[in-house]
């Protein structure tokens, strides 16, 4: 069998732990041939693929972003710009040129959307569900995601040697355009005092209330993790908009802190290397069992996989009963809809 690898969409760590899972599977278990295929969705438009051997796999296990490129370009959608083409066309027609059996397509909620289209279109797809922000339907858990908390972690624990030596409020704005989980769990692993999510309304009267108390009790500092997503409005960051209101409504002396891309950079974390490692060679088992329309996941510590289109088009959020809120708010971290 021949098989197609891409990566599109926002990069992560563990990208190319998973197309190294993949590919050595594929090569080594199943005697496949494996093309790397450029730049996400782009390059199997403009063709731009390559034969890999198991020797260009050897190596990526610990690398950061993706070998293969990435983009956001979404073929079903019409871009600004775009040349009048029939991309899904174009695409169904060299992956046949191209003699691919199946196609693996490594990416998040958008991507997924897409390879459930592409299924539908005829093509032999199997999805890999990938993105720091932790928010696929269908999967327990992405890969990134373990990596970015990490990150994040550990940049919320330096913010708090720093605002207790000047007595601040600390505002840090971590990614995560609709989902919190980032900020759920690193706010929640560096004993974050206030932490802000996309999916629980705020009341930033509640927010300068609890700081308050916090200063009049003797607590000198505190920390605000805040979701880049809270907020719908671009012209600020959450985390500038937050600060802002905090100074402004309490007085306490305020700084903010984005994260941004550092969040998705560097090494994957040995959990994300082993989830990829998992998800490529499961992917690579279900082609060899001409499974196809599947997006490989994770359920109750179990590999398995689900219907692309199932997956297309619905998003994993934080259910405002999760249990790490509830024991949080059992411990006083605020959530901004209520003290
Ligand atoms: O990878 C997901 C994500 O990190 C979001 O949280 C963020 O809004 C987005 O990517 C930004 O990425 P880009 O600038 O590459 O579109």
């Amino acid at each position: 069998m021949r098989i197609g690898i891409l990566s599109a969409g926002g990069d992560c760590p563990g990208i190319n732990a998973a197309i190294r899972g993949v590919g050595k599977t594929a090569i080594v278990e199943y005697g496949m041939e494996v093309y790397g295929i450029s730049n996400g969705f782009t390059g199997l438009i403009t063709k731009d693929v390559v034969l890999m051997d198991e020797k260009q796999l050897s190596g990526i296990l610990t690398y950061g972003g993706t070998i293969l490129g990435t983009s956001r370009m979404k073929p079903f959608k019409h871009q600004d710009g775009d040349l009048v083409e029939n991309k899904p066309q174009t695409i169904k027609q060299n992956y046949e040129e191209l003699g691919l059996d199946a196609l693996v397509c490594i990416g998040g909620n958008g991507t997924q959307k897409t390879a459930a289209l592409l299924t539908k279109e005829g093509l032999n797809v199997i999805g890999i569900p990938k993105t720091i922000d932790n928010d696929v339907w269908g999967t327990d858990i992405t890969f990134g995601f373990d990596s970015a908390v990490w990150i994040a972690t550990e940049a919320i624990d330096r913010l708090h040697t720093t605002a207790n030596s000047h007595k601040r409020v600390m505002v840090i704005e971590l990614m995560g355009h609709t989902a919190g989980w980032i900020s759920l769990y690193s706010g929640m692993a560096s004993g974050g005092d206030i932490i802000l999510l996309p999916e629980i309304p705020y009341d930033m009267n509640i927010v300068a209330d609890v700081l308050l108390e916090r200063y009049h009790v003797g607590k000198p500092y505190s920390i605000v993790v805040v979701a880049e997503g809270i907020m719908k409005s671009k012209k600020k960051s959450a985390g500038q908009e937050i600060a802002q209101q905090i100074n402004k409504m309490t007085g306490l002396e305020t700084r903010e802190t984005i994260l941004g891309y550092i969040q998705r950079g560097g090494s994957p974390s040995p959990f994300d290397r082993l989830l990829a490692t998992n998800y490529g060679a499961h992917a690579a088992e279900l082609i060899s069992k001409k499974k196809f329309g599947y997006m490989v996941s994770m359920r109750d510590n179990k590999t398995t996989e689900v219907p692309l289109d199932e997956v297309g088009g619905r998003l994993k959020l934080v259910e405002p009963d999760n249990e790490l809120i509830e024991r949080g708010r059992h411990m006083g971290v605020c959530f901004g809809d209520k003290k």
